[in-house]
C-alpha cells in the first residue's frame, strides 16, 4: 500500500496525462460482456463484439476510464491487465454496473422494498449485493434509483420508491449505506450512485424518456429530498437523467449539478451521464456538435459520461482548444475520478481473486436474506372472512393458476442480470415444499405467456423470457386450469405483468390485466372454488372486479430469487404480512396522477367525486395494507401544545395488537398544515416505524418532528419556510390515520 496520500497520487497522474487521456479518464464504455449479437434484421443498432473491440483497443491508448457491463470476475482481471500493463500510466479501470436489487441473488425489486417502510431491509439487501459485486471486481453501482413517481404509466416506477419523498429519502440513505458500508478499500462495497437527477419520474405522460416539466415547489419538495438524503448518507457519486428539466438536459444542467448539488448540498463526488447522453446533447437539439457538447456538460459540473462508440466526450480536445472549456475544469473532473479510483484502493490492486468471487456468489445466507426480505414487502390488500392465511392441515388440493404461477424469471423482475435462474425459487416450488407430500399441488398456466418483445439490447439474452412452447394452446390450457379448479379445494392465482413490460422503456398507456388474465379468474372465480389472488405488479392494474369478487388479494411485486418460499411462508400464516402501498393503487388510469398528499380544493366536501362517471377516490389507498391480525392505536401524546419555529416536537403513541396473531405493523404519522404562506397538503407523511408486536400485547412508539419535517420550499420566496401556523397530526397504519393531535407554531 502506497505511503503517499490519496490527494499526492491523484495529482501526480494527473501532471503526467495529456489532454487526450484526461478525456479517456472521463469516459466510460458499455463493454456487453457476455451479451451476443443481435439477429441480423433486428431493431437492435448495438452490437455487442465491436463494441468490446472497441473499447479494448481504447483501453490500450489511456481512452477508457470505466467500463460497464462486465460480469465475470476472470474477465474483468483481463480487462485490467490490459488496461494496466497496456498504457503507460497504468490506470485501472472504474468498473459500473447496475446491481439495484441484487447482483446473483436477487432481492425484491426497490418497490417493492419501500412496501417494507423497513429501510433497514433495503440496507442489508445493498449491502449483499455489494459484496457479491464486489467480490468480482464490480467498484460502483447505478444505484439506488431515487425518483419519486407519482405516474404509474412510467415502467420506472417499479425501480423506485414511490410516490413520497419521505419514505424515498429513507430508503435512498439506507441503500447508500449498505452499498458504501465504512470501507471502500475493504473490497466489500461499492460506491453508490443514486439516480436520475432530477425528476425523471415526472416524464410527461408517463412516457419514459419525453420531457418533464416541474415547478420549484414540485422540485424541491417533492423530486429532489431524496437525492439530498443520498448526499447526506455519503454517495459519492450520482447519475444524471436523459431529459430536459424545464428545457435544460439534466446532463448539461448547471443549475441541478453545480448550484445545488455541489453548492448548496456539499456533495463532494463525481457524476456520470446516463448512456450516450452527453452525445445526445446534440440529438435534443441543445448542443451543435461533440465539442460543444462535452463543454455543455463539463462547464454544467458533469464529470463522466457513459458512452457508446460514438462518445460525445470525443468532442473534448476540440472544446479546450476551441476555449470552449477551460483545463481547469477538466483536471477538476479527472481529480474527482481519479479519487475515486484510489479511494476503491484500485490504484494499489484493481483484480479479484475469482476462486473467492465464487464462494461469495453461492453464500446460502444471501438467498435466506433474500427470503427474509421478500416476506416483508407482500401488501396485503383484500382479506374477506380471514380468507388468508391457507391452513395447510386442512387442504387436500391446491391448485396453482397463472402464468406467472410456476415462472422463474419473470419472478426475479427488470434489472436482473448474473442470476442463475435454476436458483429461484418459484411460487408453485415453494407452496410445495412448504406443504409437503400430504397436499396435491397441480399448475395450470390457463393463459399464454405474453411475450413482450423489450427494445434493449438484453432481450436477445434467452434468459431474460419465458416463452411458450409452439404447439401451446391457450383454449385448451384456459379448459384445463378450470377444470383444475373445480376439483381443489382451493387456488392461489398469479397473475400481473412480465418483468419486460415493466422497468425501462416499459410505459403503457392503460392498467387492465394483460391478455386473457382478467377472464381466466372469473371463469376459475365461477367454479366457486375459494380464490386467493397474487398480483406480481409494480403498477397498479385494474383490480376492481377482483376486489368485489375475489375474497384475497396480495401484491407479491416481484419478490426476487427466494420469492416463492416467501410467499408460501406468508400464505400458510408462518409470518403475517404487513406491506404497504408506498404508491396510490388507482382505480384506472385515467386517474393518474392521483396522490394521497393533494391540495384541498375550496370543495372538499366532494374531493372523491371529481369524475362523474366513476368514483373519483383511488381502490387502495397510500400506506393501506392488511396483516393478519388488528391493531388499536391509542394514547397520542404530543410533549408540546406550542412551539417556536426552532423547537422540535415528541409524539408518542401506543399500538395495541388485538388479535390472535403476532405481526408487524407500519405506523405512520402524517402532518396537515391548516394555513400560511403556501397552500400545503392535506396530509403528508413524517414518520413511519416498522414494529413487531406479539398477539394482545402494546407497544410505545414515538417519533420526534423538527424543524426539518415542518419546512416546505415556497414558490413565493424561492426559499425553505417554516410558517407560523396550527398542524393537525395524525398517527395510524395508512394514510387514512384517524387519532389525531395538533400543536401550534407560533
Ligand atoms: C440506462 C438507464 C440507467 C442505467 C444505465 C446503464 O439507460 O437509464 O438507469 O444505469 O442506462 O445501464
Amino acid at each position: 500500500m502506497s505511503s503517499k496520500t490519496i490527494s499526492d497520487r491523484v495529482e501526480a497522474l494527473l501532471a503526467e496525462m495529456t489532454i487526450e487521456e484526461k478525456a479517456g479518464q472521463l469516459t466510460q464504455y458499455f463493454y456487453f460482456g457476455g451479451l451476443p449479437d443481435p439477429e441480423p434484421g433486428t431493431e437492435i443498432h448495438v452490437v455487442p463484439s465491436k463494441m468490446r473491440a472497441y473499447v479494448e483497443a481504447q483501453a490500450k491508448i489511456g481512452g477508457v476510464g470505466s467500463v460497464l457491463f462486465v460480469r465475470d470476475a476472470a474477465e474483468l482481471n483481463r480487462l485490467q491487465k490490459l488496461t494496466v500493463e497496456g498504457h503507460r500510466l497504468g490506470i485501472p479501470l472504474l468498473v459500473g454496473y447496475d446491481v439495484i436489487h441484487g447482483f446473483k441473488t436477487i432481492f425484491p425489486m426497490p418497490l417493492a422494498v419501500a412496501a417494507s417502510f423497513e429501510p433497514a431491509i433495503a440496507e442489508r439487501g445493498q449491502s449483499i449485493a455489494a459484496k457479491e459485486a464486489r467480490s468480482i471486481g464490480i467498484h460502483w453501482t447505478f444505484a439506488p434509483m431515487v425518483d419519486i413517481a407519482r405516474d404509474p404509466r412510467w415502467g420506472r416506477i417499479i425501480e423506485g420508491a414511490g410516490e413520497d419523498p419521505y419514505l424515498g429519502a429513507a430508503m435512498a440513505a439506507a441503500q447508500v449505506r449498505g452499498f458504501q458500508g465504512s470501507d471502500l478499500a475493504a473490497g466489500e462495497n461499492v460506491l453508490a450512485g443514486p439516480k436520475h437527477f432530477a425528476a425523471y419520474g415526472a416524464s410527461l405522460g408517463g412516457r419514459d424518456y419525453d420531457e418533464v416539466n416541474v415547478s420549484d415547489s414540485e422540485l424541491h419538495n417533492v423530486y429532489l429530498p431524496p437525492f439530498e438524503a443520498a448526499v447526506k448518507a455519503g454517495a459519492e457519486n450520482f447519475m444524471t437523467a436523459y431529459m430536459g428539466v424545464n428545457g435544460i438536459p439534466a446532463t448539461a444542467n448547471k443549475y441541478l449539478i453545480t448550484d445545488v448539488l455541489r453548492n448548496e448540498w456539499g456533495f463532494k463526488g463525481f457524476l456520470v451521464s446516463d448512456a450516450n447522453a452527453v452525445f445526445n446533447l446534440i440529438t435534443h437539439k441543445f448542443a451543435k456538435d461533440k465539442a460543444a457538447a462535452s463543454a455543455a456538460a463539463l462547464n454544467a459540473g458533469l464529470d463522466m459520461e457513459m458512452a457508446m462508440i460514438e462518445s460525445g466526450y470525443a468532442g473534448i480536445p476540440e472544446a479546450v482548444a476551441n476555449n470552449e472549456v477551460s483545463i481547469e475544469i477538466i483536471d477538476d473532473a479527472v481529480r474527482r475520478v481519479l479519487t475515486a479510483k484510489a479511494k476503491l484502493g484500485l490504484l494499489d490492486n484493481p483484480y479479484v481473486d475469482v476462486e473467492r468471487s465464487q464462494k461469495v456468489l453461492n453464500d446460502p445466507a444471501h438467498r435466506i436474506a433474500a427470503r427474509e426480505s421478500a416476506e416483508k414487502t407482500f401488501v396485503l390488500l383484500k382479506n374477506e372472512k380471514n380468507a388468508l392465511p391457507l391452513d395447510a392441515a386442512n387442504l387436500k388440493s391446491i391448485a396453482v393458476i397463472g402464468p406467472f404461477g410456476d415462472n422463474k424469471r419473470d419472478l426475479l423482475g427488470p434489472w436482473s442480470f448474473a442470476f442463475d435462474v435454476n436458483e429461484t425459487i418459484s411460487i408453485l416450488d415453494g407452496i410445495k415444499s412448504r406443504v409437503g407430500a400430504g397436499v396435491k399441488v397441480e399448475y395450470a398456466q390457463g393463459v399464454a405467456h405474453e411475450r413482450r418483445i423489450h427494445p434493449s439490447i438484453f432481450d436477445g439474452d434467452p434468459n431474460n423470457h419465458v416463452n411458450d412452447p409452439a404447439d401451446f394452446n391457450e383454449e385448451v390450457e384456459f379448459a384445463k386450469a378450470v377444470a383444475l379448479a373445480k376439483i381443489s379445494d382451493v387456488v392461489v392465482m398469479v397473475l400481473g405483468e412480465q418483468q419486460a413490460q415493466i422497468g425501462e422503456q416499459a410505459a403503457r398507456s392503460t392498467f387492465e390485466l394483460p391478455g386473457r388474465q382478467l377472464e381466466l379468474l372469473k371463469a376459475v372465480a365461477a367454479t366457486g372454488t375459494k380464490v386467493v389472488l397474487l398480483m406480481q405488479s409494480g403498477r397498479p392494474l385494474d383490480l376492481n372486479w377482483a376486489s368485489e369478487n375475489i375474497p384475497a388479494i396480495m401484491n407479491i411485486w416481484y419478490p426476487g430469487t427466494s420469492g416463492g418460499a416467501a410467499i408460501a411462508n406468508t400464505l400458510f400464516g408462518d409470518i403475517s404480512p404487513a406491506g404497504r402501498l408506498p404508491i396510490t393503487w388507482v382505480r384506472s388510469v385515467g386517474q393518474v396522477p392521483m396522490i394521497y398528499s393533494r391540495h384541498v380544493s375550496h370543495e372538499p366536501h366532494n374531493s372523491d367525486n371529481r369524475y362523474w362517471n366513476e368514483p373519483g377516490s383511488p381502490l387502495y389507498i397510500f400506506g393501506h395494507g392488511l396483516s393478519y391480525t388488528n391493531f388499536a392505536y391509542s394514547d397520542l401524546s404530543l410533549d408540546k401544545k406550542a412551539l417556536s419555529k426552532t423547537d422540535s416536537l415528541n409524539v408518542d403513541v401506543v399500538v395495541t395488537n388485538t388479535g390472535n396473531r403476532d405481526s408487524d405493523e407500519v405506523v405512520q404519522l402524517y402532518i396537515h398544515q391548516r394555513y400560511g404562506t403556501a397552500i400545503r397538503p392535506i396530509r403528508e407523511m413524517k414518520g413511519f416505524k416498522r414494529l413487531h408486536i406479539k398477539a394482545g400485547e402494546s407497544a410505545n412508539v414515538s417519533f420526534v418532528l423538527t424543524p426539518r419535517e415542518l419546512r416546505y420550499w415556497n414558490a413565493a420566496v424561492k426559499g425553505w419556510v417554516n410558517d407560523s401556523t396550527h398542524f393537525d397530526i395524525w398517527v395510524g397504519g395508512s394514510s387514512a390515520a384517524e387519532l389525531h393531535g395538533e400543536f401550534e407554531v407560533k
